[in-house]
């Protein structure tokens, strides 16, 4: 078994990411980022990266992943990720990314992708539009598997969205390790208490996904000006009935609603529905918990995005780290599959 940490720490190796393939939204920062600056930096060896291959995964346009990029870098930043205490890096400035995933490829079964529910709801999408699917699309979980394993990850902090293709990386690990011997760790995810699927605010049973271009109303930006937000959460779709009470399969708009005050002020979402009246005062409140709590992400954000020499420097910094942590692993690897490395 390969052991390399790099920055030393005692506490669980930590890896997640992040797409370039839309503005970050109140559902990333929620599901994922925020713990990411609160929690795991601080507990141990964390890893944290802006997964732009994975962006080419779908039609786009090379000048906007060029520049959501360097905002996604930017806005790890600003939500509080420090570069002295974690990498952050951007993942296609480390090749073994890409190297390992060909392993993940050669490792996982043509029906286990299929099975993804990301994969058959985003393919859907993209034959719905007329347009057709990448392969990329298909093989994106073994690429997210070695963005993963590369790193001896042993926590995944994601979202709920992302649940099943940490499972799946898991049992990736698993079937190498018992193929070829003992080269990765078995990773798991961890999911936030609260507010692990932020749903789209005019259509509370979706998630709210970033990318979703024509549903921008019911989607906040982690950028969004305060009285935008304010707008979006005002106009929020609730559901049939006035009483306040926290029922996601019967009342999804008011059970988002009600989840997104309680991630945002700390508290839970039932004992939040008791001290509501009113539709309209649970969105009062919930537009200004979320104006509080993204006002210093937009403060620092701004900062940070005037000082483009910095994001760089870390950036290049963080990659260096990165590579180094992930080579000797991703070695082990291909020597064990047999190649002559
Ligand atoms: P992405 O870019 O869609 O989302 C980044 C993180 O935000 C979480 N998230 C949400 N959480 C709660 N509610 C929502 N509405 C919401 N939308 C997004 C996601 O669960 C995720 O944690 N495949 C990944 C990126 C990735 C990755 C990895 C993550 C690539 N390689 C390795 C972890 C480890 C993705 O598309 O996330």
């Amino acid at each position: 078994m390969v052991s390399t940490r790099a920055m030393g720490a005692a506490g669980p190796r930590v890896f997640s990411g992040v797409q370039p393939t839309g503005h970050l939204t109140l559902g990333n920062y929620l599901g994922a980022m925020r713990r990411w600056a609160e929690v795991d930096q601080h507990r141990g060896d964390a890893v944290f990266c802006v997964v732009d291959l994975h962006a080419l995964t779908v039609e786009h346009d090379p000048a906007r992943v060029r520049r959501l990029s360097r905002q996604a870098a930017t806005l790890m930043l600003a939500v509080g990720l420090d570069p002295q205490r974690c990498t952050v890096f951007v993942q296609s400035h480390v090749d073994e990314h890409a190297r390992l995933s060909y392993l993940m490829e050669c490792t996982a079964t043509d029906g286990e992708m299929r099975r993804m529910i990301q994969y058959r709801e985003k393919a859907a999408r993209v034959t719905a539009r007329g347009g057709s699917v990448r392969l990329s699309l298909l093989t994106y979980p073994a690429l997210m598997a070695a963005d993963i394993l590369a790193y001896g990850t042993q926590e995944v902090p994601v979202g709920a969205d992302q649940a099943q293709h940490v499972e799946l990386a898991r049992d990736l690990a698993v079937r190498f390790n018992q193929r070829y011997g003992p080269t990765f760790v078995v990773p798991k995810a961890t999911l936030p208490g609260v507010a692990a699927r932020v749903m789209d605010l005019q259509d509370p049973t979706s998630k709210m996904g970033k990318s979703e271009q024509t549903r921008a109303a019911g989607i906040v930006y982690l950028l969004d000006e305060p009285d935008v937000v304010r707008k979006k959460v005002l106009r929020a779709v609730t559901d049939g009935g006035s009483a306040v009470a926290y029922e996601p399969a019967e009342r999804p708009g008011v059970a988002n609603l009600l989840s997104v005050l309680a991630a945002c002020t700390g508290g839970d979402p039932e004992g939040l529905a008791g001290s509501y009246g009113s539709y309209g005062a649970l969105k009062e409140d919930t537009a200004e918990a979320v104006v509080e709590v993204l006002r210093p992400v937009r403060e620092r954000h701004a900062a940070l995005a005037a000082d483009t020499g910095y994001v760089d420097g870390v950036l290049r910094d963080g990659a260096e780290r990165a590579r180094s942590m992930a080579r000797p692993r991703v070695d082990a690897a291909y020597r064990a599959v047999g190649l002559l490395a």
